[in-house]
């Protein structure tokens, strides 16, 4: 059950059926947070129905909500109204199944980044795996991250973007049925970005596992994902269109740089970012060439 919606129609096309049917469904979800002035209605009706194994991108400009919903399906937050349904069982507290990277890596600063990689893998694998073979296993997911080199430093003792790998590591060494992830290389290099989604599209086609990632980068959203959700902005923001990527994997951002439907899914998120849902904020486009204004809105919003 893929298209719920499609970026012509922003559409509910799902049936009955389909939507009970969902690996994961969100489910008119509202978000009130409580504030001095009342309450803030950050979400409103936030409905999405998510297939196992899919690679869903939320996308849509600063404070739309994105990390909102990314909370409530990990059970975090509490929705207002609406709720998820994982396998159709309620989510309302987090679980091993769902591994968050958060956007402001949150390592437990005390611990070195073995030992922060260590805690989630004995939360999960303590009565499945020896010593040993969890030893292993925190090494090959550090590796995998090129932090091999760090391990026994504490997280103050190391870049931002070398924590966000440190918790991007923890996360995939859970092998959650269920990826959350939080803007997880917006903080990385160039290099380091692309190798790390690389080896994200290789480990998710080898264990199938369902992803939902914020993303502010357009390139890497039609890269990776099945389908992208593009949201409204907020306040009462919700899901505005959704976007199906029907490129062939594995991909390659090399041949995929070339190619029509690519470079035509890419403009079709453009246009919904900076047309349809065109944030008001004041961004100066006289003295800034045309293509510094798109990447400076892009890692703004
Ligand atoms: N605990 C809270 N109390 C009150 N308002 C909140 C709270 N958390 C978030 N908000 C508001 O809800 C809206 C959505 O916030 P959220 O962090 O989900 O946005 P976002 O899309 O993740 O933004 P960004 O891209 O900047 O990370 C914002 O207007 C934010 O100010
Ligand atoms: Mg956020």
């Amino acid at each position: 059950m893929k298209n719920t919606q499609t970026a012509n129609t922003n559409e509910c096309n799902g049936t009955e059926t389909d939507i009970n049917q969902a690996f994961l469904n969100i489910s008119q979800v509202d978000m009130v947070f409580p504030t001095p002035t009342g309450g803030f209605t950050a979400l409103k009706d936030v409905d999405l129905q998510i297939d196992k194994g899919e690679f869903i991108s939320l996308i849509g400009h600063s404070g739309c909500g994105k990390s909102t919903v990314l909370n409530i399906v990990a059970g975090l937050y509490q929705a207002s109204k609406g709720g998820i349904l994982l396998k159709n069982k309620e989510v309302n507290e987090p679980g091993p199944e769902r591994a968050v990277v958060f956007q402001n890596h949150s390592l437990l600063p005390w611990l070195t980044c073995y030992q922060n990689v260590e805690l989630a893998v004995k939360q999960v694998f303590s009565d499945k795996m020896s010593k040993a073979e969890m030893k292993e296993w925190i090494e090959y997911n550090l590796k995998l991250v090129h932090m091999d080199h760090a391990m026994f430093k504490r997280p103050d003792e190391i870049s931002g973007g070398m924590k966000q790998r440190i918790g991007i590591a923890r996360a995939l060494a859970m092998q959650p049925e269920v990826l959350l992830m939080d803007e997880p290389f917006g903080a990385l290099d160039a290099l380091t970005r692309a190798h790390m989604q690389d080896s994200l599209m290789e480990i998710q086609s080898e264990l199938n596992n369902t992803v939902i990632m914020i993303t502010h980068d357009v390139d890497e959203a039609v890269l990776l994902s099945d389908r992208i959700v593009m949201m409204t902005n907020g306040p009462e923001a919700t899901v505005g269109e959704i976007l199906d990527v029907n490129l062939e994997r594995p991909r390659s951002r090399l041949s995929l740089a070339k190619d029509v439907e690519y470079n035509r899914l890419r403009s079709e998120v453009l246009t919904f970012l900076y047309e349809k849902q065109r944030k008001v904020e004041n961004i100066s486009s006289k003295s800034a060439p045309a293509k510094t204004v798109e990447k400076r809105c892009v890692n703004e919003s």
